[in-house]
């Protein structure tokens, strides 16, 4: 009697510690393994060959970045400066706002991508390139923040992200390829 009773309790509470673990690895596999959120850049297009004419004035492209969740955990990013380059040199610098996204959500923000002519006419690549109707600028930034879930599990984490941005200097549109990773 006495050895059934021990045997049934003690199944029972391996069926409980099986739960735990399961309910333990699925947290580490949906909340503390997040997927990298996908960001857009949609590049303004406003962008004018005689602007470059101006050294004294920045460019000023108004720009839209969404950034989309797909994570159960909230993304909560400090505000920060992405970094334009051409070439590998810096010529511009753009804005990103401090940003909530909730799970499984995307939202947009405005970012006023500023470019310093003087950065770019002094380089023979730069009227090559415009020349032969396409400009390719590239930004990077680096967005430190927490993943929080539940209210309750939070993170530091910190998203890398990179544009490349096309601007076809004769239609004055522009166009942009990103990709971001994520680290927890
Ligand atoms: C151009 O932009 C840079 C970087 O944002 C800034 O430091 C500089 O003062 C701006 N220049 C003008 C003329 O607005
Ligand atoms: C972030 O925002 C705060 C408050 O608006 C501001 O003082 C700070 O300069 C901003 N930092 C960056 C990197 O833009
Ligand atoms: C975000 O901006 C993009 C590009 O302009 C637009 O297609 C989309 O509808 C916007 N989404 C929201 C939620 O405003
Ligand atoms: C700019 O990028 C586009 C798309 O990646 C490419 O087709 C083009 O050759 C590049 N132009 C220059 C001047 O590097
Ligand atoms: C941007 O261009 C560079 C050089 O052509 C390439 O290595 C990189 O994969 C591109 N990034 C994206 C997001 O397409």
């Amino acid at each position: 009697m006495g050895v059934g009773k021990k045997k049934l309790c003690c199944g029972v509470t391996s069926i409980f510690i099986v739960i735990i673990v399961i309910v333990i690895l699925t947290l580490a596999f949906t909340i503390f393994k997040p997927r990298d959120p996908i960001i857009t850049l949609y590049p303004g297009s406003n962008i004018e060959v005689t602007s470059f004419l101006n050294p004294t004035k920045n460019i000023t492209l108004d720009s839209i970045i969404t950034i989309e969740n797909p994570n159960y955990g909230v993304f909560r990013y400090k505000n920060t400066t992405s970094s334009v380059t051409f070439r590998g040199k810096v010529v511009g610098e753009a804005p990103i706002m401090d940003i909530y996204v909730p799970p499984h959500k995307k939202r947009n923000m405005t970012s006023p991508v500023a470019i310093m002519p003087v950065r770019l006419i002094q380089d023979p690549h730069f009227w090559i390139d415009v020349a032969a109707g396409t400009l390719n600028l590239t930004s990077t930034v680096l967005m430190s923040g927490k993943v929080i879930a539940m209210n309750i599990f939070k993170r530091p984490a910190t998203l890398y992200n990179s544009c490349n941005i096309t601007v076809f200097i004769l239609s004055k549109k522009s166009e942009a390829i990103c990709e971001s990773k994520l680290k927890v």
